[in-house]
This record gives structure tokens, sequence and C-alpha cells, in this order.
């Protein structure tokens, strides 16, 4: 039995903020942040407008990409740090919207790593026979827990939603779907990248709290290691990827795996200069954006690894879309 990834949707604000705006009310500048993040710009959410709109939104397009209608999916995973509510559940909200009846849904806290968490506990409980249809959704309104006068971290994120349709498949060929994940989080290392607030501990959200360099050193250490791990548990060679789709976060940690994989640079999937670090939303993202230019084509392998606040970190090996006996006979 195979889990396939057939859809891929997303949804971005309208608004952008370019590095050249942000530099009017902050101490930086557009050549500082690009030469050490390779953001160029980012999104930002309305007024009014909330995370399970853009969830919604993504969603419906990764169902319309499938061909599968709203009322068959019977799980909804959601990752995301910054829920509309403290309860219920964000995925609920999408649930309602979409006007999908009865299914079991709810969110996933793992921060940037949330989307590759969700992707491996749907396809878990797919294969448990919980479910045969998923809408596995990172959505962030990340630029909501910025401190807009700290350099250091309010040019680094922004917001926006992703989503992927996953759907049991009894008859797949072998090598179809998703291949292998492999998830960690070491709690020691909190006090490098958090928030000083939080509902029961001060009532607000807080705003993030990053030791930089350090979390920098950790996500290339982590993120080489989990990959090697999880081509291990897949019995795949690093030379049969077809895709990096990395969490974006800085363009020189993508550019270290990049290097560190031996992949061609034109093999890896990079919207950190227009999108910055959307945590949870950033894989989908990315994915939504090179499967619908048609550089992604259905059967290639692709790579996503993620790492944030925990932190926690993971890689997830995956055969993208919907794959014929025939075509791989
Ligand atoms: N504009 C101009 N100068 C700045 C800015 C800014 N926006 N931010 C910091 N600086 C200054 C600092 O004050 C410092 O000045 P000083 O030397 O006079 O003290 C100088 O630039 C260097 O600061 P560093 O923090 O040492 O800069 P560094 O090269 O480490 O880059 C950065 C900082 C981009 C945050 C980098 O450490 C990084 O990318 N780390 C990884 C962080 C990350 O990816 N976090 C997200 C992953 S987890 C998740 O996704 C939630």
């Amino acid at each position: 039995m195979a889990i396939l990834m057939t859809g891929i949707g997303s949804y971005l604000p309208e608004k952008i903020i370019t590095n050249e705006e942000l530099a009017r009310f902050v101490d930086t500048d557009d050549s500082w942040i690009r030469r050490r993040t390779g953001i160029s710009q980012r999104h930002q959410v309305a007024e009014g407008e909330k995370t399970a709109d853009m969830a919604s939104a993504a969603a419906r397009a990764a169902l319309d990409y499938a061909g599968v209608a709203a009322a068959d999916i019977d799980l909804l995973v959601l990752a995301t740090t910054t829920p509309d509510d403290t309860f219920p559940a964000t995925a609920v909200s999408v649930q309602a919207n979409l006007e999908i009846g009865d299914a079991i849904a709810f969110d996933v806290q793992a921060v940037c790593s949330g989307f590759v968490y969700s992707l491996s506990i749907a396809e878990a409980m797919m294969q448990a026979g919980q479910a045969r249809r998923a809408l596995v959704i990172g959505a962030e309104s990340f630029t909501k827990l910025l401190d807009w006068q700290e350099r250091s971290t309010c040019v680094l994120f922004g917001d926006g939603a992703g989503a992927a349709v996953l759907e049991r498949d009894d008859t797949a060929p072998d090598g179809a779907g998703i291949l292998a994940s492999v998830l960690h989080a070491d709690g020691r290392l909190r006090d490098i990248l958090y928030t000083n607030g939080g509902t029961a501990a001060t009532g607000t959200s807080g705003t993030i709290q990053m030791a930089g360099q350090e979390v920098f050193r950790h996500a290339v250490e982590k993120l080489s290691s989990v990959m090697d791990e999880v081509l291990e548990k897949a019995g795949i060679a690093e030379s049969e990827i077809d895709w990096l789709v990395p969490h974006q976060a800085n363009i020189r940690i993508i550019d270290g795996m990049q290097r560190k994989l031996g992949l061609p640079a034109d093999r890896v999937v990079r919207t950190v200069g227009q999108h910055a670090n959307t945590s949870a939303a950033s894989i989908p993202l990315a994915l939504d954006q090179a499967v619908r230019d048609g550089r992604i084509q259905p059967g290639q392998l692709l790579a996503l690894e993620a790492i944030g606040g925990g932190l926690a970190w993971g890689a997830c090996l995956l055969r993208w879309g919907r794959l014929n006996r025939a075509a791989n006979a």
C-alpha cells in the first residue's frame, strides 16, 4: 500500500514588504539582508485575514490539482505556530470553510518542521487504516510574532500557506509515494529559538528570540545528518534525488545542503528570496511553485527537510504524484 501525494496548492497574502521598505523603519539595508539570508521581500497577512483563510485557499488549490472533492477528505493535519484561536484547532476552521463533513482534524506544533512532522503523522495514520484521503497543510501568520524594531529577527520571516493532498493507493507500484521519514527534537536547545510569551505563561504570544549563529550551526549539522538517516532508511542513494525541496530559512543553509548532497544548483527549489521564512508553510509553498512551473514531474524523487524551534527537525523522501504501473514497469 502506498500513500501518494497527488495535489499541491498554496496561498500568499497580497501585501509585500520589500527590504527597502523595512529599512525605512528599522536599522537595516537591502544588501545586508540579501547577503546574509538571500531574502528580498516577504508577504504579510492583511488586517482581519486569518491563518485559516490562507490555509483554506491553499487547501482548495491542492484539492483542485488532485481532482479530489473536499467531501472525500477524512483527515486534516495542519501545521502552525500561529493558530487563530488558542482552541479549537485551526484545522477545524479549515474543515468548516471547505464544508468537509465528519473527519479527523487537528493542529501540529513543530514550528518550522511542522510540515515534515505533519506529513509523517498523516502517512502513519493512513498506513494504519485511519484515513484514505488527507489534507496536510502548513499555514502561518508568522509576522504576528515579530518585534518590528528587532532587526536581527524581523527581516527573516513572512506569511503564507501551502497544502498537499495525500491519497492511499492499494495498487500503486513499489517505490511510489512517501518512502521514508525521520523526525527528531531536542528540548535542551529550546533557549536558542523561542517566543518570550505564551497563553499560560504571559497571556500573550510573545515575540521571536533567537541566537542566530547557534541556530545556523545546528541547522547545517542536523539537516545533514537527518538526510543521511532518511536515505539509509529508504535504501536510496543521494544520487537518486531529483529535487531538494528544503525549508526556506536562509539561502546559505540551503546552498550548504545542496553541496552536501552533491546536487546541481538547479535541482534545489529556492523561494526564500520572495517568501522569506514562512515556517511550516515554506516547504509546501516551494513545492507548489516547482510543480506548477513544470520543474517537478510525476515520479520524480523529492527530498524534503526542515529544522526550527525546539529544536525540532526532520526529513522526508517521496515520489511526487500518481504513478501508474505501466510507467514504472
Ligand atoms: N541588518 C543589518 N545588520 C544586522 C541585521 C540586519 N537586519 N541583523 C543583525 N545585524 C548586525 C548585527 O547587529 C551584528 O552587528 P555587530 O557585528 O556590529 O554586532 C552583525 O550584523 C552580525 O550579526 P550576526 O548575528 O553575527 O549575523 P549573522 O551573519 O550570524 O547573520 C542571521 C544573522 C541571518 C540571523 C544568521 O545567523 C542566520 O541565518 N541564522 C539562522 C537563523 C535561522 O535560519 N533561523 C530560522 C531557522 S528556524 C526557523 O525557521 C524558525
